[in-house]
Parts: C-alpha cells; sequence; structure tokens
C-alpha cells in the first residue's frame, strides 16, 4: 500500500528565478563582509590605454599555484616546486596542456634588501627563485611568480608588495626569467585600481619579457569592464574555499560575465580546489567541467605528490581540458536556470556544442535541453558525447540526463552524418524529474522509473534495473522489460522501495540501470542514473517551535539558515539575536534571500505562525517576501517587507500537508543584504 508519506513533493529552490545570478557585492569580496561592503560598485571605470594585444593567454592559462595547497606552510619550497614540475612531466599532465608552474604568497623575506629589490626566502628557497625557474624552464614548462599591487602581501606575515616599486620588481622578475606574475590586491592604500594595474602592466611591458599578467582584484571593481586591456584575466571574485559552498557561490558569480572572455582575456574564477579533500569527488568533477565551460585558466591548487588518482583522473581529462582550451576562446553562456538547475552552452571553433548539465541542488535532478536551444542547426540526429563517461550516442535533438545532487554532466553534441553508428541515447529518470520521493522505513513505497529513448532508432531489449542499500528490498511491480524501446515511448515501470525498518532520515540514493541492443550482434548499451529517495525526519508533535524541528531540507543564500539568531554572516552560528525593529526574538529562524525551508509534517498539522521582517543587523538596507507552501499551495504570503517595515505576522493553514516550504525571495529588486527572520516560528500540530 503506498503511505501518505510516498507522495512525491514539490521541489525545492523554485525561488531561485534567474535572476539570482546577481549576487551581493559582498558575496564576490568574500567572507565576513555581507553587512559591510557598499551595495553598488563604482561606476563602470575605463582603462586609458590601448588593448593588451600581446599574443599571450590566446586559451586559459593552465598550470599549478601552491596557494590553495600550502598556504603559507612550510611545505611551500623548492622541493615542491621543483617536484611539481617534475610530475607534471611524468604524469603526463604538461602533455595534457598543463604548463605553468607558479609561485603564490610568501616566497619573499619580509624586507627588501639594501638594493630595494624583493629577496627570495633563503629556508623556502636555498638556491634563489631564479634557479628554481631555470629548473622549471629546463622541464619545457613556464613560471610564473606573485605580488600584491599594494604596500604588502595579503599573508599576515606582511610581505612587501609592489606599489611605488613596479619597474624594479618588474625587471627582477624578468632577470628571473618569469613568464606570468599574479597580481594581488592587499594593502592597496585605496589608490585607483585601474591605476595601480596598469602601472605594472607598463612596468611589464618595458621589461620586454613576454609574461602573462594575472589581475587579482576579486572583482571589486568590476574589472571585466576594463581588465582586457590591462592584463590577460582578472579574478572576479573573493578566494575559492574548498567548499561546496564557496564553489557554487563562485560558479554562481562568474557564469554571468560570460560575454567578457575572449582569447588573451579571461575571467577568472580562481584556482582549482580538486584533491584537497573539502569536496567529493561528484563536486569536484562539477568545478572541473564548469571551469572548462566556463573557458577558466585551470590552475591545479592541490600537492600532486600526494594525489589520489581519483584527482588525477579529473584533472587529465583531455576531453575536458579540450573544451576550456577551445580556440574560438568563448565562456559558456546560461541558456536556461531554473531551480538550481542549469544549461550552460559552449560554442566551439568545429561547430559542435560543449553542454553542461549542472545540478547546484542537494538531491537528483534531470536537466534537459535541446540541440535547437543550444544553436546547432537543424539534423535529422546529432552525435552526444559524455566527456565523463566517455559514451557516445545518437539524439533526435533531446540532451537530457538524471544529475546527481552537485553533479554536472558534461557533453560534446554536434552533427555528424554518421549518427546512425551510434547507440541512440537512452535516459533512465524518476516519474515526475522536479520531484523527490518520500519513503517511509520498513513499508513499501511506490516509485515509477523512465527510460526514455531520444534517440532517431530503436533499442532492442530494453531491460531496467534498480538497486538500493544493504537492506533495502526493491521489486518491480510492472514490466521492466520491453523488446523494442522505441523513440517517444518511455518504459515506464513501477518498484515496490522498502527500507529497513529504523532507517534514519535522510537521502538515499537508488541505482538505476537501463540497457539495451543498439543494433543486431552488438554489445549492449547502458545508461546508469542515481535518483535520491528521502526518509524524512519525524514530524513534529504537539505546539513546537520550528527552530526546534529537523529540517528536511534547508538553502539560504549566504550562511546556512540559522536556528534561533540572525543570518549573520558566511559561517554557521555567526548570527545574533534575532532582532526587528528594535524587537528581540528568543526564537525563530535566521536567513538570506533566496531562502527555502522545507519540514515534513505528514499531514499531521494545522497551522504555522510567525512574526517576519527583515533583521536590523543590516542597517537600511534589505528588502524580502516570506511565503508559506504546503504541498503544491501558497498558503500565506507577507507582500514586499524593507528594513522600514513593521514587523509582519504570518499566520497559514497548513491542515493535512505532507509538506511545508517556508519560502524567502528577494522581494524583486535583488538579493544584496537580505537578511530575513521567521520570528517567533510556531505550529501547531495532533
Ligand atoms: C589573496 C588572493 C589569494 C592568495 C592570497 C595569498 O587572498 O586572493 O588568491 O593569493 O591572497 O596571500
Amino acid at each position: 500500500m503506498p503511505s501518505p508519506a510516498s507522495r512525491l513533493c514539490r521541489r525545492v529552490l523554485a525561488t531561485f528565478a534567474v535572476t539570482a545570478i546577481a549576487l551581493p557585492a559582498a558575496l564576490l569580496a568574500g567572507p565576513g563582509t555581507a553587512a559591510a561592503t557598499p551595495l553598488a560598485p563604482p561606476a563602470a571605470p575605463k582603462a586609458d590605454t590601448a588593448l593588451l594585444d600581446d599574443g599571450l593567454a590566446l586559451t586559459p592559462p593552465m598550470g599549478f599555484n601552491h596557494w590553495n595547497a600550502t598556504n603559507c606552510r612550510a611545505e611551500f619550497n623548492e622541493a615542491m616546486i621543483k617536484g611539481i614540475a617534475d610530475l607534471f612531466v611524468t604524469s603526463g599532465l604538461k602533455a595534457a596542456g598543463y604548463q605553468y608552474v607558479n609561485l603564490d604568497d610568501c616566497w619573499a623575506l619580509p624586507q627588501r634588501g639594501a638594493d630595494g629589490n624583493l629577496v627570495p626566502d633563503p629556508v623556502r628557497f636555498p638556491n634563489g627563485i631564479k634557479s628554481v625557474g631555470d629548473y622549471v624552464h629546463s622541464k619545457g614548462l613556464k613560471f610564473g611568480i606573485y605580488t600584491s599591487a599594494g604596500t604588502k602581501t595579503c599573508a599576515d606575515e606582511g610581505f612587501p608588495g609592489g606599489l611605488d616599486h613596479e619597474q624594479q620588481d618588474a625587471n627582477l622578475f624578468a632577470s628571473w626569467g618569469v613568464d606570468y606574475l599574479k597580481y594581488d590586491n592587499c594593502n592597496n592604500t585605496g589608490t585607483d585600481a585601474i591605476q595601480r594595474y596598469t602601472k605594472m602592466r607598463d612596468a611589464l611591458k618595458a621589461t620586454g619579457r613576454p609574461i602573462v599578467y594575472s589581475i587579482c582584484e576579486w572583482g571589486e571593481n568590476k574589472p571585466w569592464l576594463w581588465a582586457q586591456e590591462v592584463g590577460h584575466l582578472w579574478r572576479t571574485t573573493g578566494d575559492i574555499r574548498d567548499t561546496w559552498d564557496s564553489l557554487k557561490s563562485i560558479i554562481q558569480a562568474n557564469l554571468p560575465l560570460a560575454q567578457h572572455a575572449k582569447p588573451g582575456a579571461w575571467n577568472d574564477p580562481d584556482m582549482l580546489q580538486i584533491g584537497n579533500g573539502g569536496m567529493t569527488d561528484t563536486e569536484y568533477r562539477t568545478h572541473f567541467s564548469m571551469w572548462a565551460i566556463m573557458a577558466a585558466p585551470l590552475l591545479i591548487g592541490s600537492d600532486l605528490r600526494t594525489t589520489t588518482p581519483a584527482t588525477m583522473e579529473i584533472l587529465a581529462n583531455r576531453d575536458v581540458i579540450a573544451v576550456d582550451q577551445d580556440r574560438l576562446g568563448l565562456q559558456g553562456e546560461v541558456i536556461s536556470q531554473q531551480a538550481g538547475k542549469y544549461v550552460v552552452v559552449k560554442r566551439l571553433a568545429n561547430g559542435e556544442r560543449a553542454i553542461a548539465l549542472y545540478n547546484e541542488t542537494d538531491r537528483a535532478v534531470t536537466v534537459s535541453t535541446t540541440a535547437k536551444a543550444a544553436g546547432l542547426p537543424k539534423a535529422p540526429a546529432y552525435k552526444v558525447r559524455d566527456l565523463w563517461t566517455k559514451t557516445t550516442r545518437e539524439t533526435a535533438g533531446v540532451i537530457s540526463a538524471m544529475v546527481p545532487a552537485h553533479g554536472t554532466v558534461l557533453v560534446r553534441v554536434g552533427t555528424d552524418p554518421r549518427w546512425p553508428l551510434y547507440p541512440p541515447a537512452v535516459e533512465l529518470g524518476v516519474a515526475t524529474p522536479d520531484a523527490r520521493a518520500l519513503i517511509e522505513p520498513g513499508t513499501s513505497n511506490p516509485v515509477t522509473s523512465v527510460a526514455t529513448n531520444h534517440g532517431k532508432l530503436p533499442g532492442a531489449f530494453a531491460k531496467v534495473d534498480l538497486r538500493a542499500g544493504t537492506g533495502w528490498k526493491v521489486k518491480a511491480t510492472s514490466p521492466a522489460t520491453r523488446p523494442v524501446l522505441l523513440p517517444g515511448k518511455p518504459l515506464r515501470t513501477t518498484w515496490s522501495v522498502t527500507p529497513p525498518a529504523g532507517t534514519k532520515p535522510g537521502t538515499y540514493p537508488l541505482t538505476g540501470t537501463v540497457s539495451y541492443y543498439p543494433g543486431q550482434g552488438k554489445q549492449p548499451s547502458v545508461t546508469t542514473a542515481t535518483m535520491d529517495v528521502v526518509v524524512p525526519p519525524p514530524a513534529p508533535t504537539g505546539a513546537a517551535y520550528l527552530s526546534d524541528v529537523p529540517f528536511l531540507s534547508a538553502t539560504s543564500l549566504w550562511g546556512p539558515v540559522e536556528r534561533d539568531r540572525s543570518n549573520g554572516e558566511q559561517d554557521p552560528a555567526d548570527g545574533k539575536p534575532i532582532t526587528i525593529r528594535g524587537t528581540v526574538y528568543a526564537k525563530g529562524l535566521g536567513v538570506h534571500a533566496p531562502s527555502d525551508i522545507e519540514y515534513y509534517l505528514g499531514g499531521k498539522c494545522t497551522n504555522v505562525k510567525a512574526v517576519v521582517g527583515v533583521d536590523d543587523e543590516v542597517g537600511d538596507h534589505g528588502s524580502v517576501t516570506f511565503e508559506v507552501w504546503a504541498d503544491e499551495k501558497k498558503v500565506a504570503e507577507s507582500g514586499p517587507l524593507t528594513n522600514a517595515s513593521p514587523a509582519h505576522s504570518l499566520t497559514a493553514d497548513v491542515a493535512g500537508a505532507t509538506v511545508i516550504r517556508l519560502a524567502v525571495t528577494d522581494g524583486g529588486d535583488g538579493q544584496s543584504y537580505d537578511h530575513a527572520d521567521w520570528a517567533d516560528l510556531k505550529i501547531t500540530c495532533a
């Protein structure tokens, strides 16, 4: 028997609309600044000289930089840099295109020498910098260095910066054989950024040595509007961290800048964290896929000397690298974005399109597009190559896949007269692509899989299989095979899924496969897909504060949803007491719009009450709208509220709802400073 809990519930992040990619300036500047950064960045500035058109960095630079691996720690030294150069050669990374071996901060002593020159740290670099550069060059690689367009670099130790020493430092770098300079932004004395970065550009030029010039002012002065004339690449965001939240927000910030990238002038969403251990391999594959489709520099930021085979496999994926390095030099454009599902398309020099189906959400969802939407010419069918699974299929036009949570499917699609030679593309998904199956332990729950042939040709002897973890029972209750899987005639199979009694709340994967024969005498083709089912937490009972009840899901733009405190900044538990127009509330939730919080009620509750408003911590900023949804129905809405609005009382009838969703939208005017409070948030249940 289907239980009420097994009904499919509405999608998360429904309010995360296309406009959501305009992030607060604070997000771009990095942590700790949400409430302190001015709202409007300076008006579009202009550099005063001709285009930087010197034939350098015609494709995004590829290489290594030690910063993400070691920061300023002692492991950053000559042995490391030489070891990386060796590995580039022996591991095949050099052959795959990685070229630059770059030093970041902490290579110098805190004081300049008597002649005013920067002095290499003799402990880290006992033979000086030139010798390590020579070593890198001896391997047929290029060598890079770092300093800051300020009085000191960024490290706490305070190494000397290049401000007002531009020509002397550029000359020194050139004399050491430097091929790449990363020029940071710390301790800049408030001097105009364009002036500072242009001065170093001219100094580098005056050395006569070709030096790739990487501007690192964190996107603070909208460098995408002026830096094409100054450097070869420019950071667009604050520093990347080795976390999913950081990766996600950097992708959000960098995607909308596509139009500003071109050969010799690249948006730089920062260096790679792949292999540093803070994310899963699925997330690291997203990192690499999205950097490639965004034509971002690929600077490895993990210590390759101790790397895992999985990391190496990601970094050495030549199909993905080819997307990044495509000589047309276009950054992929978002052609659709809805509820955390992105389709990004990059036109390639041979007429094909790279397409990323990127799932930013916390569970597996279907992400789809078509060859037509991707800008491909009309054709009977197209060739689709999956750049991670390395399979090649034919499609009549639909490009669609079940993408795991935080995952990316990256394909290369084009016309090809030999398309009939490839097996048809068959997708495996769940019946309602935007929904998540809620499953009750110890009882049978129905889940429907759908195998769809997107090809032009039929697939023979199609067979679907679905598996779950140990102790789970999965059984088909309708046919799971079909002699001929025709295009446009999906095979739907209902399964009885029984998690063991006592299974803890959480998201659990079901692994599905569909196998089929593309033609006489051939091997079967197989499509694998992971679908997520959710064992919900227990529903609340009696009268409860929702800040004491476990979430079914929770998202907030800036930092996590905070319980019994305001949003604060990006770190967990860094909020203040919830305060709206001077009134402090002991209980409630603090979020940053856009935010969605779901609770499992199992049909057992009747109403929700809250006092809502913009938190006082944002001063005279912020405007948001609060909504309460009971399953598919909106049952309460606050209307737009600003920091100046009085606290608003919200009551919602949620009788019979399986799931409620508390949503905060940005009020339609951008997300900056949208710190929102669900104060005194109470639910009444049976
Ligand atoms: C800044 C930069 C980083 C790194 C550090 C070094 O934070 O943005 O990429 O270079 O400085 O101190």
